[in-house]
């Protein structure tokens, strides 16, 4: 079998959108029968919530869709790992800023894997806006279903455009 294809969601703390990106995103690579095809991870750019399960407000929305992300833990996204992403899709601008601090705002080693969420959510290509996933922590639960939609509807998007870009 070739090799999997590896993609990362990525935001501030990995409690609230980049665990529904994983858990979203695997969800449909599932039920497109591509599981064995994948690698699938979330992370956060700080270690605020370090060993920590997802934020209630993101289970809950999860859960009401038919996905547990209970079994997941937030952990920091280091700089060592850079390498084993094709597919680094961070939640919001300041995600990003934060990601290409680690190669000292060198976007080369970044080239072509580096993208937001929202970059796919209307468009296959991933040429979208530019705008960040709305941080939903400390909200009401509105902000959890909000986050929900735009993370599934770019999820859907970006998942088109990997079948595209690899023949599958
Ligand atoms: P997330 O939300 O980045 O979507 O996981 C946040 C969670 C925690 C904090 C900020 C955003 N925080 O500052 O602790």
């Amino acid at each position: 079998m070739s090799q999997p294809i590896r993609v990362v969601f990525v935001c501030l703390g990995n409690i609230c959108r980049s665990p529904l990106g994983e858990g979203i995103f695997r969800h449909l690579v599932e039920e497109a029968g591509f599981a064995h095809q994948f690698v699938i991870d979330s992370a956060g750019t700080s270690a605020y919530h370090a060993g920590e399960a997802p934020d209630p407000g993101s289970i809950r929305v999860a859960r009401n869709k038919g996905i547990d992300i209970t079994a997941q833990r937030s952990r920091q996204f280091k700089r060592d790992e850079l390498d084993r992403w094709e597919y680094i899709v961070a939640m919001d601008p300041a995600n990003r800023r934060n990601i290409l601090r680690l190669v000292d705002n060198d976007p080369e080693p970044l080239r072509g894997k580096l993208w937001l969420m929202r970059n796919f959510e209307h468009e296959e290509d991933g040429s979208g806006h530019d705008e960040g996933v709305p941080d939903p922590w400390g909200g009401g639960p509105r902000g959890f279903e909000d986050v929900y939609a735009i993370v599934e509807r770019s999820c859907v998007n970006l998942l088109k455009s990997i079948r595209q870009a690899r023949g599958l």
